[in-house]
């Protein structure tokens, strides 16, 4: 039977369910083209250059990587041309970026996350890229950068698409259209992703859990409660021994929940409480949210459904708990009680 790559599995996605459009279609493939890009930079590593800092802040105040900025100039590259795109916006940009005059437009924005998990990038463990679409709102004025903003501010039920590559041993790419979880597999010398997985499924109940233990101490009292009671394992209310995991890249860690199950959880402490929390909004959380309950998990604040919250800026950051169904609920319900 024929390899069913990503752009032969959009095409019967289109065909079979009508549940993507061709200017749909052709941005996600253009997206993997990126995604494909950004991994065989990272791959040279050393060799080619493209470790360590890059000697400028982004928008949030952190300290840039050298693979940051150039992921997410492989992303705009790849998408302002294609006439699939109105405008998109990333975590490394100040405003959103409009298509230039030049090219043509289209009904979409896109919204990324280049290289998710920093931090790991010199230390040679898995990072990602994020991304998410959403239709641009007819008549919203895309006159300036700032104009532009406003049509990016909707709930992440309205996203159309959500997906993340994964750079790891193998590069993968998880995405959901709305109609389930996929996953596909870079084959290399071919230089094309493969599907290797339909149907993904979160078990709904876990033993393992992914939380910054470092921040302890500025937890909220639910969440404190929760992990004292998963610590204290077999003899504690649980009544079953966990294992904890952190690889502090959130696609890493979501992508070991896609496959199988557990909680991870990035919740308002005291650290983070100005800001709103540690994660984005547009470019981490909305995403992730509807791939995990594509894949039957749950994803919320710890007080409300992640999908549901209206954003009120394009850089909002907000508490994240996601993953296995029965645990998410449990922690959410420690929090409305
Ligand atoms: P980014 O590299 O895009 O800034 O995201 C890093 C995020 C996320 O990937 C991860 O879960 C979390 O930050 C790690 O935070 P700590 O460094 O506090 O562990
Ligand atoms: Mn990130
Ligand atoms: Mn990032």
């Amino acid at each position: 039977m024929a390899q069913r790559t990503l752009a032969r599995y959009l095409t019967e996605e289109q065909r079979d369910k009508g549940v993507i459009t061709g200017d749909l279609k052709f941005l996600i493939e253009i997206v993997s083209r990126a995604c494909q890009a950004i991994s065989v930079a990272i791959g040279k590593g050393g060799l080619g250059g493209v470790l360590g800092e890059a000697g400028s802040d982004n928008v949030q105040g952190e300290a840039q990587k050298k693979l940051d900025v150039l992921s997410n100039d492989i992303l705009l590259d790849a998408n302002e041309w294609g006439g699939h795109l109105a405008a998109m916006a990333s975590e490394e940009m100040d405003l959103p970026h409009l298509v230039p005059h030049r090219f043509p437009k289209g009904e979409y924005l896109l919204t990324f996350d280049p290289l998710d998990g920093s931090s790991n990038i010199d230390v040679n463990v898995s990072i990602g890229t994020i991304f998410s679409v959403l239709k641009c709102p007819e008549g919203a004025d895309l006159s300036t950068p700032e104009a532009a903003e406003k049509a990016f501010l909707q709930p992440g039920t309205a996203q159309v698409a959500a997906g993340y590559a994964v750079y790891g041993p193998t590069t993968l790419l998880v995405l959901t259209v709305g109609d389930g979880v996929a996953v596909f597999t870079l084959d290399r010398e071919q230089g094309h992703f493969v599907l290797t997985q339909e149907n993904v499924r979160i078990p709904e109940e876990t033993k393992e859990f992914a939380i910054n233990m470092s921040n302890q101490r500025f937890w909220e009292a639910p969440v404190k409660r929760y992990v004292d009671e998963m610590v204290a394992g077999k003899s504690g209310p649980l009544g079953k021994d966990y294992n904890m995991r952190w690889v502090a890249s959130m696609v890493a860690d979501v992508h070991r929940i896609m496959t199988r199950g557990g909680i991870f959880m990035y919740p308002m402490d005291e650290k983070v409480r100005d800001k709103g929390g540690k994660l984005r909004l547009m470019y981490e959380a909305n995403p992730m949210a509807l791939l995990v309950e594509q894949a039957g998990g749950a994803a919320t604040t710890g007080r409300k459904r992640i999908l549901d919250l209206q954003p009120t800026h394009l850089h909002q950051r907000v508490p994240v708990i996601l993953g296995s169904k029965l645990e998410v609920e449990r922690v959410t319900g420690y929090h409305c009680n």
